[in-house]
């Protein structure tokens, strides 16, 4: 039996990130990689899924939930930084576990990533349904609700039902779309990046800013309702159920760590955009929650454009914001999407040339030169996905998956520190180890706080993870059969 914990050696890794290093222009400062941070982080989290966590479990205790979230990702932030430091190549969690930890934890990551980038990018292409659906209906233009929402819904309780509608055919559109694009190359345009990003973020302060004047302070009374009994439905346990849900909305900030190679100084500036990017969405997120729970009674949030929702119940004085808070969540799920779609086959991508999956997996297109097997793969499961099931279940999904993800890597900080503690860390983990300890323990609280189904489908998901290594990557696995 060949060793499950085989690794790759590190300085094999850097000697090829430095013969890449020649074709990459390392252009991009601290204030760059915080945008690209913050551009991957604003999305379907803010501006849908927080409205419905609010109405369905934490009503205005929802703030609260942002800054518990907010709290263990600052903890396991930390711990990424360190994993990232040690080894700043372009890559992802999957890379650095692999040098580190082994091939069979690698895996589990690599497999847990998949889950986040590709029900990720099937979540946030419901919530961009959403608003499309709102904005065009101001236009006059009805899209009927059998072909703009999910034919399944879950409810405690009720479990599965089919809603009567056929196909979600907005996600279905935008995530083709995407795809496409992708398939024949498009250049990731760090200006248009910015555009964007400075549009979601001008739009989230204006209604910080406008909606605030609407606030009724009634609408926090009471700020956390009383649980009914059940666990996860308000009371306290409810404000953390709310926190593992809207832990989606932090999602995004490893994108930093993509762009290693084309820091300026990756060592120093890494970390600080992680950092950065996290304590600005902290902010944004907590101001809107509060905005959002102040203009409008909790539970007439459980919809698909909860801040335009916002925005009408503040009246008619907010109505010329409509158009631009729908134009700018839009935009702005858009390039979500299409951050979380150009990372997804990439891992792919890494893990068929590491021999864990099949060839035809990193099959570069003769002219397009994309890997556009894995593209159109990835693009047909996510619009299955989007097109079929609603965005509460996809959401806590990719959370429960992604804090999995968090929970081993700030173990993994733990561990490695004692098993090898030679190799050179440019960036350390403060306070070893009350910070991975807690960067642990507030991602597992989180995760505990989600619904058992969620937790059943998690299960099945890495369960068929590790059929599949077993079945095929152990077999096939490059450095173990060198
Ligand atoms: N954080 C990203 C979002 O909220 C994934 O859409």
């Amino acid at each position: 039996m060949g060793n499950l914990f085989v690794k790759k050696s590190i300085d094999k890794l850097l000697a090829d990130a430095e013969e890449k290093d020649h074709s990459l222009k390392r252009v991009l400062g601290p204030l760059n990689l915080t945008m690209l941070g913050v551009g991957g982080i604003i999305g379907a989290g803010i501006f849908v899924l927080t409205g419905q966590a609010a109405a369905q479990y934490a009503g205005p205790g929802i703030v609260l939930s942002f800054v518990i979230s907010a709290i263990g990702c600052a903890f396991a932030g930390l711990c990424y930084a360190e994993f990232a430091s040690m080894i700043p190549i372009a890559g992802s969690a999957y890379t650095y576990s692999y040098a580190t930890l082994g091939e069979i934890l690698a895996w589990i990551i690599g497999w847990d990533l998949i889950l986040e980038y590709l029900f990720g990018a099937a979540t946030v292409s419901v919530g961009w349904s959403g608003y499309v659906v709102s904005f065009l209906k101001d236009f006059g233009v009805n899209i009927p609700a059998y072909l703009s929402q999910s034919p399944f819904a879950y409810e405690v309780g009720k479990g599965w039902y089919a809603t009567g509608a056929v196909i979600n055919l907005p996600a279905v559109l935008i995530v083709s779309l995407v795809t496409a694009l992708l398939v024949v190359g498009i250049k990731e345009s760090a200006n248009f990046n910015n555009i964007i990003v400075i549009l979601k973020i001008m739009v989230i302060i204006l209604f910080i800013v406008f909606g605030f004047a609407y606030v009724n302070s009634e609408n926090w009374k009471p700020f956390i309702p009383d649980n009914t009994g059940h666990f996860g439905h308000f009371g306290w346990s409810g404000v953390l159920r709310g926190a593992g849900v809207i832990f989606f909305a932090y999602i995004g900030f490893d994108a930093v760590s993509t762009a290693a190679q084309e820091a300026k100084n990756p060592q120093k500036d890494m970390p600080i955009g992680i950092m950065a990017s996290l304590f600005i969405c902290t902010i944004l997120y907590i101001l809107v929650a509060l905005v959002l729970t102040g203009v409008v009674k909790y539970d007439k949030l459980l919809v698909p454009d909860p801040i335009a929702v916002g925005v009408d119940a503040a009246g008619e004085g907010l109505f010329w914001l409509r158009p631009f808070i729908k134009i700018g969540a839009i935009a702005g799920l858009s390039s979500v999407i299409l951050v979380l779609l150009l990372g997804q086959p990439r891992i792919f991508f890494a893990m068929a040339n590491d021999g864990l999956l099949p060839k035809v997996f990193s099959k570069v297109h003769p002219k397009f030169r994309t890997p556009y097997i894995t593209t159109i793969v990835t693009g047909a499961i996510t619009a299955l996905m989007g097109g079929l099931f609603p965005i509460g279940a996809l959401g806590e999904m990719v959370s429960i998956g992604t804090l999995l993800a968090f929970t081993i890597v700030s173990i993994s900080v733990l561990v490695l520190r004692k098993t090898n503690p030679e190799i050179p860390r440019p960036f350390k983990t403060p306070l070893v180890p009350f910070v991975p300890i807690m960067g642990a323990a507030v991602s597992l609280l989180q995760m505990l706080s989600l619904p058992i189904p969620t937790w059943i489908r998690l299960i099945a998901w890495m369960g068929i993870g590790i059929l599949i290594y077993f079945l095929y990557g152990y077999k096939n696995s490059k450095i173990r059969n060198i």
